[in-house]
Parts: C-alpha cells; structure tokens; sequence
C-alpha cells in the first residue's frame, strides 16, 4: 500500500527497555524487578516496593528503616497548597485536584541544579509522600471537615486511611489498603508510564512527569475505570436490575463494561485474580455481599458473552467500597500507588536518555491555493 503500517494505539511497539517490570499477557504473570506480584502481596509492603521500583532490588533493615523515615518527613504540604484545597470548589474531580496540587509542589521544591540518582530519588520520595497527604486533605476540605495532618509514623497506608477518616485504622484496614498500594504500584508501558517517561525524555522535570502522568491515568480507559465500575453497580441498584440482563444490553448496544478487557492480558490480570479473594472477603465482613454476587455473575456474563476477562479495576472498586471509600477518590488511590513505578521509570529514562519523538501519518491536502478571508 502507499501508507506505511499504523500500529494504532502503539499496539505492540516496543519503546523503551525496562527494569522495573514485567507482563506476560498469555500467562497472567507480573514481574516487579524479579518478584512476582504474588510473592509482593504475600510478603512486602508498599515502602518496600517503593524501595524495588527505585533500586531495582529490596531494601535490608536499615536502608528500609531510612526510606520509612524520609517518607514520613516529607508527609506535609506548603500551606499555598491547602489553601488551594480548601478554596477550589468542593465540586472538582479529585484527579483534576490532585493533578493541579502536584504541579504546585514544584514551586516549593529547589530547581534542578544536578541530576544525579540522589537528587531524583529525594524528588520520588517526596512527590510519593505528598500525595496521600493532598488526596485526603481535599476530601477533608470539601466535605466541610477540618483537615487532619499527617502522621509522623506509621505505613503509607495507615496515614492515609487516618487522614482520610480522622481516626486510626484497624490492622486489617491498613493491611488491605498497603496491599492495594503493592498490587497498583507497576505496570509496564501503560498510559500514563509512557506519558511520564515522554515528558522525562524532553529533559523535563519530575512534578511535569508525574503531573502529566495522573492526565493519563484520570480517563475511563485507564484508571479512571475504577470509579465507573463502581457508578455501574450503584446503576445496576438504582435501576433495580438484573445483572445479567444489564451488562447484556449494555454489551447488545456496544457500550463498554468498564473493569473488563486488557491491550497486554488475554487471561485473568493476576491483580484481579487476588483482589477477587479480598472482594468476596470484604464484601461478606461488611454486609455489602450482594455487590460481591453481582460482580461474579458480571464476571460470568463477560465470560460467556465475549469472553474477556476482569483487569485490576473490576474487584478493586468492591474492595474500596468496603472500606467506605468514597468512589470518586478510587483512582486518586490509584496515582498515590502508581507513583511509585512512574518516578522509577522516570529515573530509568533520565539515566539513559533519548528524546521520545514518534512519527505521523499526514492524510491531509497538501497544495492549496490560498483564499482571502472575505471570500471564505
Ligand atoms: N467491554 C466490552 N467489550 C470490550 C471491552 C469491555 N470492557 N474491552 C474490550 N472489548 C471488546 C472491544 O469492543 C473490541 O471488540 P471488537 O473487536 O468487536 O471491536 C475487542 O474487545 C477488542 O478491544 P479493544 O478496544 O480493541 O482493545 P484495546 O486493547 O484497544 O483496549 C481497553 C483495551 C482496556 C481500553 C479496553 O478493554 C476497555 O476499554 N476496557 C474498559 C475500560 C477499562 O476497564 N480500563 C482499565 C484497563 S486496566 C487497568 C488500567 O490500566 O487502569
């Protein structure tokens, strides 16, 4: 043909090399720098995957000792920021927020003056640190609650629930929400990783990357698809539905089940594979079981109609739910994880640069002959 071939949307490119992780679609296998994503869920916790990403190996006692320390000092925000959270209006996406807010730290953090692993590594920590802090400071401010600062101990996921809430979590809250953080963190060239690692290959810096990559990540294709999945089973309730009959029509008039369907996996996401067990668990311990029975028999109906399996957003939003998360925070919780593999590609990238500079097919006219405006 006279075009050259389009692999539209980058289907199977291959754009970067990477140690941070591995897929294999076929198997439904995921790799964090040698682990496999079981042995993460079963074993590690979040700052200990923050420590992987960044290294490319696991932290001994004491390095993971400093790495808790320097997160828990970096937890506060410049009071311009809650300001900006306490004034924006009340209404916002809380994705929208949180990506303004992280554009905001950059004013307040010192300009690149060298750019050596140290210097990225204090930006990663910080940014990864903040963010908790910001998500459930808007959350405080525009349910009219008085902001709650954050913790100087405790995990990741302990201090994030306490912000959030104004009280301490229990063992098992803190441990579903660190393992959330764990099973979220990495992803091979999704999205927003690529979106990040392009703003990076411009010489760009970290909050540009990390802002550009929470755009990315905020649409329904992406992680945005966590909060639709959970507007589907509220839908499913209001309406009085059957789920079946519902994902059926939906299917019947080609519109998308959000949580289902995967560009790498062609068999269960290995996420979903455990949050599925966390779902039915937490479902049953909190009296939300029948959304637990109406994500299985979705499940089932996906399967059986088009045969496409749940990816990480299915069982997450039931697992969130249970928690009394609020549905419009989900993929916030999402980007609060996901820093983490963002700033350790950013770091791969900056290490070994090349500028990110695709090319275009032009389809457009090419000779026209200029008319004046007038007679336009
Ligand atoms: N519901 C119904 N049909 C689907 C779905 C779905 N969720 N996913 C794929 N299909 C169909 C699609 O309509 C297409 O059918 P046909 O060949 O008849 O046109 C076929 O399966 C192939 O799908 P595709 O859209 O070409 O696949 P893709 O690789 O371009 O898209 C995807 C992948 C994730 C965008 C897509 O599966 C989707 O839109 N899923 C729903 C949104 C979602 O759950 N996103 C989260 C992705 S995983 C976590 C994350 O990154 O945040």
């Amino acid at each position: 043909s006279q075009y050259p071939h389009i692999n539209k949307g980058l289907e199977g490119i291959v754009a970067f090399s990477t140690t941070k992780s591995f897929i294999d679609g076929q198997e439904g296998k995921l790799i964090y720098a040698g682990y496999t994503i079981d042995t993460l869920a079963e074993n590690a916790t979040f700052e200990e995957v923050c420590f992987l990403l960044w290294n490319d190996r696991l932290p001994n006692e004491s390095e993971l000792s400093e790495l808790k320390t320097k997160l828990r000092k970096e937890r506060s925000i410049p009071s311009a920021v809650i300001n900006y959270l306490e004034n924006t209006s009340k209404k916002a996406e809380p994705m929208a927020v949180l990506r303004t807010a992280v554009s905001m730290l950059s004013d307040f953090h010192e300009v690149d003056t060298e750019n050596d692993k140290e210097f990225y590594l204090n930006k990663a920590i910080s940014i990864t640190a903040k963010i908790p802090t910001i998500i459930a400071a808007y959350d405080r401010a525009r349910n009219n609650k008085k902001i709650v600062e954050p913790l100087s101990d405790h995990s990741t996921a302990f201090n994030f629930l306490y912000m959030l809430n104004g009280e301490e979590p229990g063992d098992q809250a803190e441990k579903t929400m660190d393992l959330c953080l764990i099973l979220h963190a990495e992803h091979g060239m999704n999205a927003s990783t690529f979106t990040n690692r392009a703003i990076c290959s411009t010489q760009s810096d970290m909050y540009s990357s990390v802002t550009g990559a929470i755009g990315a990540l905020k649409g329904p294709l992406h992680g945005g698809a966590n909060q639709q999945v959970m507007n589907m089973l509220m839908d499913i309730d209001e309406q009085d539905a059957d789920p079946v009959d519902y994902v059926k029509g939906r299917l019947k008039r080609k519109e998308k089940i959000m949580g289902f369907g995967h560009r790498v996996y062609k068999t269960m996401d290995p996420r979903a594979r455990i949050l599925r067990g966390m779902s039915e668990k937490l479902s049953r311990e909190t009296g939300h079981e029948t959304l637990y029975e109406w994500s299985e028999a979705i499940l089932k109906t996906m399967k059986d109609e088009i045969g496409i399996d749940p990816n990480v957003d299915f069982f997450s939003a039931t697992v969130y739910y249970s928690m009394g998360i609020s549905p419009d925070l989900y993929t916030c919780i999402f980007a609060m994880s996901r820093v983490s593999g963002w700033t350790g590609h950013y770091i791969e990238q900056a290490e070994n640069n090349r500028l990110v500079r695709p090319r275009a097919l032009y389809t457009g006219e090419k000779d026209l002959d200029w008319v004046p405006v007038e007679e336009r």
